[in-house]
C-alpha cells in the first residue's frame, strides 16, 4: 500500500480506493502532490504552475521559480519563506526560532506503531495497514522531526501524527506542533465546522473557504463544548450523498488548534494540532515528544460517505475492550428526576420498577458521597455518604442487582471542591497560581493531574468503589474548564507543559482504570457532550451526548455528532417534560424516537408514569431492544437535515442488510399538511422490503428512488419509525 518512486522521487500511500502523495522537491523539501479518490499514478496534471513571482524567497537562489512561498508543503518550517501558517516552532538553545528540516530519510513499517501514553487508532493484524515514516533532519541543531502516515486496508483513512526527536546536545523548546498540515490545490471550497455550546453541542456550521484564514481552537483543557477538533473541507456542491469530502479529526481531547488558510494563490492549508496558546514543552537532548495524532477521511460518496468511514474506522480500531463489539445497555439514570436529593430508597425503588419496564442498568449521579448535598462541596471525597447510604453501596448494588437490573455510577474525579477533606489534606495537588485566588467554576477546582501522586490517588479512590460495589458501569464527568494554569509539581521551565501533562495525565488514569477493569463500560461527559471527541472514545466508548434531552433540539445535536461519531457512542435518554432545559412538552413518543437515535436511556422518575405512559415505555424498550443491533452496529444514514428543514429524517442498516430503519420526524405543525418525502440509502435495489407494521412490501428501488412519505398529521413535534425487513426472493 506504501511505496516511494524513485524515479519520480514521489511516495504513494494507496490502498486502491484512496491516494495520498507527496514528493520530494528541491533541497529536500516535501511537496503535497494529491489527496483523493484512487489514482493509479500522480503525474502533476494539477500541478500549480512555479514563476518569479513578487516578494517570493528562494532557497535555491538560482531558481526564482522555487519559493517555499507557494510550495504546496507537507510541513512547513517557520521564517523561511513560506509565509503561511507553520507546522511547528522550535526555539534553539540561542534563543532563536530559525531551523530548517530538509529530509533524511524514510521506512515503511507493517501494522501501525502504537502512540506512548495517547489515544490512537490501531490494527489488530500487521496486515491491516502500513506505516510510512519519514525522517526529516535539521542540520543546525541535530534534532529531528519524523512525520508518521498510516494507510488502513479497510479504511480510507490516513493517520497522521509526528515524533521530534532532540538528538542535539542542548534543549530545544517547542512552541507549537501540529499533527499535521497539507495544502489543498486551488479550487472553491466549503469548510464544515461543529462549534457549539453547552446544551447545545456539534452544531453543523458551513461556509465557502475565502480568503484569510479559520482559526478553531479550545484552550479550555478541554475539547470542548464551543469547538470540535475537526475540519471538513468539501466541494461547494457536495451533499449528504454526492461530492467529495475531506474530514480531520484530531484524536485528542485537551486544548487543540485547527487551522484553515486560503493562501494568496489559491491553495488551502489545513492543519490540526496543540494549541500553541497553551501548549509549549521542554526538550532535553536525547528526549523525544510524540503528538497525538489525527485522522483524515476522503470520501467522494459525500458526507455520509464520510462519516462511514469515521464511524467504521472508530467503532472498529479506535474503540477497545469488550464494550467494542457488544450492544449497549438501556439504563435508568437518576440525576434529572432527583438530582442531588437520591437515597438508597429512592434508588432500590427506582431500579425496581426499571426492571419491570425492562430497563438493563441503574445509574446512581452526582450526591452520593459524603456531604454532596449540592454542588459547592465534596468532590474528591469518594466515600458513600451514610445519611443518604446507611447500608452503604456495596449492599445497594447488590439489592439493585437483586432487583434485576446491573448498577452504575457517577464519578467526577478531575474535580475537588473547596469544602472537601482532599482539598483539606492536599491544597497543593490543585491546578493554580500561587499568586493568585484561584478562579472557581461551578463551585470547583480541577486537580493537577500532571502530579503522579494525584494520578495515583484517583485510580485508589475509583477503584475502591468499584471493587466495593462491583458496579458494570462508569459515568465520567468533568464540569469545569481549567484556568490559572500552574502546578507545584513541575518545575518553572516546564510550566507551560501543564495542559498537555494534564491530559497525558488524565489518558494514564483512564488507561489503568480500563486495565483493572475491563468489564466496565465507561462513558464520558462533561456537562453533556463538552469532551465528546475520539481522545475520550479510545477509554470510553460512549459518551452523554448534551445535557439537552429536548428532543427538538436533540435532533441537531445528535445530527452533527454523527458527522464524525456513530450512534453507539451517543448516550441519548428519554426524559420528562416540559424538558428542564427548554421548556417544550414534546410526546413520550417522539422522545423516544430521537433517543432511539443513539443508546437508549431514561432519566425521569419513572415511578410517575400514567399506566398507559408504563405501557408505552415497556413498548419502547422492547423495541430498541429488537431493533438495537441495527442501530449501534448497523449503517446510519442522514436523510433530512434538521438545521434546514422543519423535518428530519435518517435510516439504518443493519450489518446483514437485512433490517432497515428509518426514522421521520416533523418538528412543527405544517398547516397545509404537505408530505416530505425521504429517499432511503444503503438498500439493496434489487431487494423487497416488508414494513413491519403494515406488512406491505416495497422494493429497495423504490425506498431508495422514490422515497418514503409521512403522514399528514396535526401535531407539533411527531415522528415515524418504519422497520423494514428483507424479504427472501
Ligand atoms: C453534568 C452532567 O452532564 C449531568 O448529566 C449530571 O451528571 C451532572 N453533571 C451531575 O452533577
Amino acid at each position: 500500500m506504501i511505496f516511494f518512486d524513485a524515479q519520480e522521487n514521489t511516495f504513494y500511500l494507496d490502498n486502491g480506493r484512496i491516494t495520498y502523495c507527496f514528493g520530494l522537491a528541491k533541497e529536500g523539501y516535501l511537496e503535497c502532490r494529491y489527496f483523493g479518490r484512487h489514482i493509479r499514478r500522480c503525474n502533476g496534471s494539477a500541478r500549480p504552475w512555479y514563476f518569479d513571482r513578487g516578494f517570493c524567497s528562494n532557497p535555491d537562489p538560482q531558481d526564482k521559480r522555487f519559493s517555499l512561498d507557494t510550495l504546496p508543503q507537507e510541513y512547513p518550517d517557520m521564517n523561511q519563506g513560506d509565509f503561511r501558517s507553520p507546522a511547528y516552532v522550535m526555539q534553539t538553545p540561542d534563543g532563536r526560532r530559525v531551523t530548517r528540516f530538509l529530509f533524511q530519510g524514510y521506512e515503511i513499517l507493517q501494522g501501525k506503531p502504537s502512540l506512548p501514553g495517547l489515544p490512537a487508532t490501531y490494527v489488530e493484524h500487521l496486515q491491516e495497514a502500513q506505516t510510512l515514516v519519514v525522517r526529516l533532519a535539521d542540520a543546525h541543531t541535530g534534532a529531528q522531526i519524523w512525520l508518521y502516515y498510516t494507510i488502513f486496508r479497510e479504511y480510507d483513512a490516513i493517520c497522521r501524527h509526528v515524533e521530534v526527536v532532540n538528538g542535539s546536545t542542548d534543549a530545544l523548546w517547542l512552541e507549537r506542533l501540529m499533527a499535521m498540515s497539507m495544502d489543498f490545490p486551488g479550487g472553491d471550497y466549503d469548510l464544515l465546522t461543529l462549534s457549539g455550546s453547552h446544551l447545545m453541542e456539534k452544531v453543523v456550521h458551513r461556509r465557502p473557504v475565502t480568503a484569510d484564514a479559520v482559526v478553531l481552537d479550545s484552550c479550555r483543557g478541554a475539547s470542548s463544548p464551543q469547538q470540535t477538533p475537526c475540519v471538513v473541507l468539501t466541494e461547494p456542491q457536495t451533499d449528504e450523498s454526492r461530492g467529495q469530502a475531506w474530514g480531520f479529526n484530531f484524536v485528542y481531547s485537551g486544548d487543540f488548534q485547527a487551522v484553515v488558510q486560503a493562501g494568496q494563490y489559491g491553495s488551502v492549508r489545513v492543519q490540526m494540532g496543540l494549541n500553541p496558546l497553551t501548549f509549549g514543552w521542554n526538550l532535553e537532548p536525547g528526549q523525544r515528544f510524540v503528538s497525538p495524532e489525527c485522522v483524515l477521511v476522503y470520501s467522494h460518496t459525500g458526507l455520509n460517505g464520510m462519516s462511514h468511514t469515521f464511524h467504521r474506522l472508530y467503532a472498529q480500531r479506535l474503540f477497545r475492550g469488550p464494550w467494542r463489539d457488544r450492544v449497549r445497555p438501556i439504563l435508568l439514570n437518576s440525576w434529572e428526576a432527583f438530582t442531588f436529593s437520591i437515597d438508597e430508597e429512592k434508588c432500590l425503588s427506582l431500579a425496581k420498577q426499571a426492571s419491570e419496564l425492562g430497563i438493563e442498568l441503574f445509574v446512581l449521579d452526582d450526591g452520593w458521597f459524603k456531604n454532596r448535598v449540592d454542588d459547592r462541596r465534596a468532590l474528591g471525597d469518594w466515600v458513600t455518604d451514610r445519611t443518604k447510604f446507611p447500608h452503604g453501596l456495596g449492599r445497594l448494588a447488590q439489592a439493585v442487582r437483586d432487583a434485576g437490573v446491573d448498577f452504575g455510577i457517577w464519578f467526577e474525579p478531575e474535580m475537588v471542591s473547596y469544602d472537601s477533606d482532599l482539598y483539606r489534606s492536599h491544597p497543593d495537588w490543585i491546578i493554580r497560581s500561587p499568586d493568585y485566588a484561584p478562579i472557581l467554576s461551578r463551585s470547583q477546582l480541577v486537580l493537577d493531574l500532571s502530579n503522579p501522586a494525584v494520578q495515583d490517588y484517583l485510580v485508589e479512590a475509583v477503584s475502591a468503589v468499584l471493587e466495593e460495589t462491583k458496579a458494570s458501569y462508569v459515568k465520567w464527568d468533568m464540569n469545569r474548564h481549567i484556568t490559572d494554569l500552574g502546578s507545584s509539581w513541575l518545575p518553572a521551565r516546564q510550566q507551560r507543559e501543564l495542559s498537555h501533562r494534564y491530559m497525558l495525565g488524565l489518558y494514564q488514569v483512564l488507561e489503568r482504570l480500563n486495565q483493572c477493569f475491563p468489564q466496565v463500560l465507561f462513558e464520558g461527559c462533561s456537562s453533556g457532550g463538552g469532551r465528546f471527541d475520539a481522545g475520550m472514545l479510545y477509554y470510553m466508548p460512549q459518551t452523554w451526548a448534551s445535557d439537552n434531552t429536548d428532543a427538538v433540539c436533540r435532533l441537531q445535536i445528535q445530527s452533527g455528532t454523527s458527522l464524525l461519531f456513530p450512534p453507539v457512542t451517543m448516550g441519548s435518554h428519554v426524559s420528562a417534560v416540559p424538558n428542564h432545559q427548554t421548556g417544550r412538552i414534546t410526546p413520550l413518543e417522539t422522545r423516544f424516537a430521537v433517543a432511539l437515535g443513539g443508546n437508549l436511556g431514561y432519566e425521569m422518575d419513572i415511578r410517575t408514569l400514567t399506566p398507559e405512559e408504563r405501557e408505552e415505555v415497556r413498548r419502547q424498550i422492547r423495541t430498541y431492544k429488537a431493533l438495537r443491533e441495527t442501530v449501534q452496529h448497523g449503517t446510519f444514514y442522514r436523510l433530512l437535515d434538521p438545521q434546514q428543514h422543519n423535518d428530519a429524517a435518517w435510516n439504518f442498516v443493519s450489518q446483514d442488510g437485512n433490517t432497515v430503519v428509518c426514522c421521520q420526524y416533523r418538528v412543527l405543525a405544517d398547516p397545509l399538511r404537505r408530505t416530505t418525502v425521504v429517499r432511503l440509502q444503503g438498500l439493496d435495489p434489487e431487494a423487497t422490503y416488508r414494513r413491519q407494521e403494515d406488512g406491505v412490501c416495497f422494493g429497495g428501488d423504490e425506498l431508495m428512488y422514490a422515497g418514503l412519505g409521512d403522514r399528514p398529521v396535526r401535531q407539533d413535534f411527531v415522528s415515524v419509525i418504519s422497520v423494514f425487513e428483507k424479504v427472501e426472493p
